[in-house]
């Protein structure tokens, strides 16, 4: 089906990058295929190397059949569509990317619209916007969309510089700042799950909800990124940004309407509703070696590339409050780690007990319902609650309602595909805004500044045990704990 998508050129900078061999050269493809794009959407990739067009097409016929297209359109679409230029001084730098960036437009009679995809490291983003603006590509007679990789900065002062060198050449309503998360139609989900269903959203408040989890975890280990993860560690690779986004859907207001800076406006809301962190409330793990399904595995310390005696986290556990009439009193516990059991991002939303113990007296327990939204994999709902035993004297027992996204419909689109097609029809909804990302750094910084030191916790766990432990102050438990 051809949908009206405006005719653009998608300048993707760090073209032969891990990033866009992987996700977006093969995301971009099967738009092209789905959408039938073939005569609208083009590529130029622009990296330091001196190469010409024919030999970065070879590059990427090669990641896209990796990526399991089909060789049809990988032939159809990389031999018209597909372009290269070199930034390299040699080669003319920008003022030479600016030319084929006018070629490629006059060649395709392309309308000059342009989104400028940063996939490079963080630490090229500045010079790169400053290149950008200075030969004049941030202007053109389409649109200009720039369109930044995760991570923004480094802490709230390093976001902040980075938003001056974006905001010095673009305006806000040009940058599309990536974090993939939201790409993912679950996560998207949960704004329909609350404000479509009426049933929820009555019992989304502190009068019902007695706790909210959100554990992002991952089964994986360090894998070849030690020079980037061994600075970062897990607080600013994922608690900043992806397990901050969930938390800001989970907690947020209704939007006033469904347009981006109506759903923006609630979610940064909710984090500067958050009351400071206390340091008793985080606790940090760091994964020694240990088994996961049956496999051997090194802890953290024996990894390729890991400085001697690193203290970086690979896990975090933290409570937290947000300061509301909808969420006071009402704990949230954000977790995310290493080698963890399972590769699982979830959301467990627990409420309160009867307000009489009305089956205790049988002998029996009431155990509170849960609503159990599972963002990946099996990617579903559960709604858990009581129901008797049959043919038991008033035994109670807990039992899931289920929903599953891969039995009702067909194959969920991969978050970089309804992102890229969001900067191309101009939404930024999925999108982190300058502010967003600030008040999420402000909202850490002092924990960033002042960290705890981190446990060790064996590969196959869930983090430490005073991670463990850190819902029992309050009288809760994580749900893999909980016996329900
Ligand atoms: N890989 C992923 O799965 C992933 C996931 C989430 C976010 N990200 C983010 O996406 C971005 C790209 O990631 P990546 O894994 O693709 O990185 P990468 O492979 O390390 O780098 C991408 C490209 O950037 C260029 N580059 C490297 N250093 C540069 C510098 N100092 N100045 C200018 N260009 C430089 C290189 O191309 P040339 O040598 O040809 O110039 C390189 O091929 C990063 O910001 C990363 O944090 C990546």
């Amino acid at each position: 089906m051809m949908t009206d998508a405006p005719a653009t050129l998608f300048v993707i900078v760090g073209g032969a990058g891990d990033l866009t061999g992987r996700k977006l050269l093969p995301a971009i493809a099967r738009i092209v295929e789905d959408k039938n794009w073939h005569e609208t959407f083009h590529v130029l990739a622009v990296g330091r190397a001196v190469k010409d067009d024919e030999t970065y097409r070879e590059w990427a016929r090669k990641s896209l059949m990796l990526a399991g297209l089909s060789a049809e359109t990988v032939r159809a679409w990389c031999d018209t569509s597909i372009y290269y230029a070199s930034n390299a001084e040699e080669s003319g730098g920008w003022a030479a990317v600016a030319g084929k960036v006018a070629a490629i437009e006059a060649k395709h009679g392309l309308p000059g619209n342009r989104a400028i995809y940063l996939a490079v490291p963080p630490r090229a983003f500045p010079t790169v916007i400053e290149a950008v603006g200075q030969v004049g590509l941030n202007k053109s007679p389409g649109f200009t969309r720039l369109v930044i990789e995760k991570p923004f900065g480094k802490s709230l002062e390093s976001a902040g510089r980075l938003n001056e060198v974006v905001h010095r050449w673009f305006e806000e309503s040009q940058v599309y700042r990536i974090d993939h998360y939201l790409g993912k139609e679950t996560v998207q989900n949960l704004l329909v799950f609350r404000f479509a269903n009426a049933l929820f959203e009555s019992a989304w408040n502190r009068s019902l909800v007695r706790s909210v989890e959100i554990t992002v975890g991952e089964h994986l280990g360090l894998e070849t990124r030690a020079g980037y993860y061994d600075q970062a560690g897990a607080f600013r690779d994922m608690i900043q940004n992806h397990v901050s986004q969930v938390l800001t859907l989970v907690a947020m207001e209704p939007p006033v309407k469904l347009d981006a800076d109506s759903i923006r406006d609630e979610k940064v809301k909710v984090l500067r509703s958050i009351l400071p962190i206390a340091v008793e409330d985080v606790v940090y793990g760091q994964y020694a070696g240990g088994v996961i399904e049956d496999e051997t595995v090194p802890g953290y310390l024996e990894e390729p590339g890991v400085a001697e005696g690193s203290t970086t986290e690979t896990s975090v556990s933290l409570r937290l409050h947000i300061d509301n009439w909808r969420w006071q009193g009402v704990p949230f516990y954000l977790r995310t780690g290493k080698r963890f059991p399972e590769r699982l991002t979830q959301i467990v939303v627990r409420f309160r007990e009867p307000p009489v113990a009305l089956f205790e007296v049988a002998g029996s327990e009431v155990n509170s319902d849960a609503i159990v939204i599972t963002l990946q994999p099996n990617e579903g709902f559960e709604l858990h609650f009581d129901v008797k035993a049959p043919a038991e004297d008033m035994r109670l027992e807990t039992v899931p309602l289920d929903f599953r996204y891969a039995e009702e419909f067909r194959a969920l689109p991969d978050a970089y595909e309804t992102l890229l097609e969001d900067i191309v029809i101009g939404d930024q909804t999925l999108f982190v805004r300058s502010d967003e990302v600030e008040a999420a750094w402000g909202l850490y910084q002092p924990i960033l500044d002042n960290p705890p030191m981190p446990e060790p916790y064996a590969a196959g766990t869930w983090g430490p045990p005073s991670s463990q432990k850190l819902p029992h102050a309050t009288g809760d438990a994580w749900w893999e704990d909980s016996g329900d």
